[in-house]
């Protein structure tokens, strides 16, 4: 059975369709992307996945979360339905962290929200050993430091681990990582989508991964589903789609991305 499940997906705002009538689905243990310049409508598919759509933007169609239907459910089965199906990573860290909160403490409210779903004991010294661990598995260094750092006493690749950690805490059956390398450097990036791969692999959660960068996407999914001002234009395994894109828009994108290493390649 496909965790997300999105089907006929409609966003309006006033009477512009921003996305019309997309479909995608991820299995149980898959890992989709989705690209498409900037604007095409990726961030929006993944708020409405969630159900956390701004105020202004009306869903139609339907999407299923682990076979429960999001698209006009009440704000209290949503919460729970996100914190046990579905993590977030975002482009910018800090949208995720408080920036009043040292970062110990962030992961280990998440935790805190599954035990209790889970109906288990409140142990807080279990709490802060699974946030230890936590941070130590999303590979941040010094973890006694970190713990006791505040969000903005740390680097952005940092930060963006952290963020990692707090998906994680969740255990979620799907990760929905929305451009989490796009404001990092490039070394930290490389890092940061290793990763990443590492986590899902390890854990078999399932993973959807929106990029507006065709390479990075690349090399952590299997399939993409291509996005064009709200439309889906192309799907398919990675390497059909790269290597013989049908669409036009899907070309221009792979020969931007070939452009692109060229020109790396001629700097080095
Ligand atoms: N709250 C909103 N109200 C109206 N339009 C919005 C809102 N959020 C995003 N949009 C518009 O919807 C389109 C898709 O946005 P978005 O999903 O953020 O694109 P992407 O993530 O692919 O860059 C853009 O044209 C954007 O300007
Ligand atoms: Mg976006």
């Amino acid at each position: 059975m496909s965790l997300l499940e999105i089907k006929g997906l409609t966003l309006r705002t006033g009477g512009q369709a921003l996305v019309s009538d997309l479909s995608l689905s991820v299995a149980s243990g898959a890992r989709m992307g989705l690209i498409g310049e900037s604007g095409s409508g990726k961030s929006l598919t993944a708020l409405a996945a969630i159900g956390l759509l701004p105020p202004d933007i009306r869903a139609e169609g339907s999407v299923l979360l682990d076979g429960k239907e999001v698209v006009g459910a009440r704000e209290e089965d949503l919460v729970a339905l996100r914190g046990a199906v579905a993590g977030t990573v975002f482009q910018e860290p800090l949208t995720a962290l408080d920036p009043l909160m040292k970062v110990g403490r962030q992961v280990a409210e998440p935790l805190v929200r599954r035990y209790r779903r889970e109906g288990g004991a409140l142990d807080r010294r279990a709490v802060d050993r699974e946030m230890r661990e936590l941070l130590e598995r999303v590979s941040l260094p010094d973890i006694a430091r970190i713990a006791n750092a505040y969000p903005f006493e740390i680097s952005g690749g940092q930060r963006q681990r952290v963020a990692i950690a707090m998906a994680l805490a969740c255990r979620p059956k799907l990760l929905i990582a929305d451009e989490p390398t796009t404001a990092l450097d490039v070394t930290t990036q490389a890092e940061i989508l290793e990763l990443l791969s590492d986590l899902v692999n390890e854990s078999g959660m399932a993973l959807l991964f929106i990029s507006h960068d065709l390479p990075i996407v690349a090399q952590i999914v299997e399939e993409v589903t291509v996005l064009r001002r709200g439309e889906v234009v192309e799907r398919g395994a990675v390497r059909s789609v790269f290597s013989s894109p049908a669409h036009e828009y899907t070309r221009t994108l792979v020969a931007a991305a070939a452009a692109f290493d060229e020109a790396l390649g001629g700097a080095r």
